[in-house]
């Protein structure tokens, strides 16, 4: 059976809890792929993420073939066949726009040249780890000798929250509902879009047929859900971050199925006028291995405007890490 080194940071944090035991279980790559964990940590909680590796152990996964924890990024990501890359700086109070990037640059930027020495050639890298977005592409850039659509980020858990509520508004099973995107950042000006999203053969903005509604309730609730759940739970979002981890690398892996497609942010080519380059979120079905964006969506204006604006954010960003010297 084939083995699969699979290299996490930030595995001693809330996320890391709730993927790694997944992961182990075999809901990240299926059930004939063996798992070899790797899993890196700031020094003061390695003591932390040995106690999770001591939890895997005591699961006896039949596909767990071995744990390693390290604070050394070299050895984390030495032969990684898939980086998720959740540990992240998150911001504290008081804190500036640039402060947050530069801390961030401090993490992502000596990953990513790790990744670049020492990963396996077909190493797929998800940054969880916020902002996630610009973070994915701080690592990218200094990962000159892998290709750069290998690096992604996460726009899988706002993918599957707008599914969610869609399903919820037209009283439908989650299953029914096919085709939507999101676009643009991981962040609060990220735009789902429903107006090519089907639903058991209909479409979902003719249903709904409420752009007062897309607009005042359904982009404000799917974009605003990470803080409603910091303000219900008193933490933020963990274990539906951890789902869409494996989502998005389970798909990217094991393909789309036929007739839907999922989000995932990844480096532009220019597709729908986004700057190439931009690690933003789009449309992709994916099959061997490989994604593709999907081409030829018409954009209407409501669409237009929300994408342009989300787009906007991000080479805001790009451009605040390039003035640090971080890319
Ligand atoms: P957490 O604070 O519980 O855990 C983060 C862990 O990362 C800590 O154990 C910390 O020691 C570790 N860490 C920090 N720097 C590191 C480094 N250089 N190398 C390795 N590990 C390092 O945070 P949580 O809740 O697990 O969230 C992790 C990140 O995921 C945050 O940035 C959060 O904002 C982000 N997130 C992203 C989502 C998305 O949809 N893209 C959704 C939810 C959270």
């Amino acid at each position: 059976m084939a083995s699969v080194n699979v290299t996490v940071t930030g595995a001693a944090g809330q996320i890391g809890y709730a993927l790694l035991f997944r992961i182990a279980s075999g809901h990240l790559l299926g059930p004939d792929t063996k798992v070899n964990l790797r899993l890196l940590e700031i020094p003061q909680a390695v003591k932390a993420a040995e106690g999770t590796a001591m939890e895997l152990d005591d699961s006896a996964f039949p596909l767990l073939s071995g744990i390693e924890v390290t604070d050394d990024a070299k050895k984390a990501f030495d032969g990684a066949n898939v980086a998720l890359l959740v540990g992240a700086r998150p911001r504290t109070k008081g804190m500036e726009r640039g402060d947050l990037l530069e801390a961030n640059g401090g993490i992502f930027k000596p990953q990513g040249e790790a990744i670049n020495a020492g990963a396996a050639s077909d190493i797929k890298v998800l940054v969880v780890g916020n902002p996630a977005n610009t973070n994915a592409l701080i690592a990218q850039q200094h990962a000159p000798d892998v290709p750069a659509a290998r690096f992604t980020a996460m726009t899988r858990l706002d993918h599957n929250r707008a599914i969610s509520q869609l399903a919820t508004k037209l009283g439908v099973s989650v299953t029914e509902i096919k085709k939507l995107t999101i676009w643009g950042n991981h962040s609060a000006t990220q735009y789902p879009d429903v107006f090519h999203t089907d639903v058991n053969g209909k479409s979902a903005a003719e249903l709904v047929n409420d752009e007062a509604w897309l607009a005042d309730t359904f982009i404000p609730t799917v974009a605003k859900r990470g803080a409603a759940i910091i303000e219900a739970r008193g933490a933020s979002s963990a274990a539906s971050a951890a789902n869409a981890a494996i989502d998005h690398i389970h798909d990217w892996v094991l393909g789309t199925p036929a007739g839907d497609w999922t989000s995932m942010a990844v480096p532009s080519d220019g597709s729908y006028g986004v700057p190439e380059g931009i690690i933003s979120s789009f449309p992709v079905t994916t099959a061997n291995g490989e994604y593709q964006i999907v081409q030829g969506l018409e954009i209407n204006e409501f669409s237009r405007a929300r994408i342009d604006a989300s787009v906007a954010e991000l080479v805001e960003e790009r451009d605040a890490v390039r003035a640090l010297g971080l890319i």
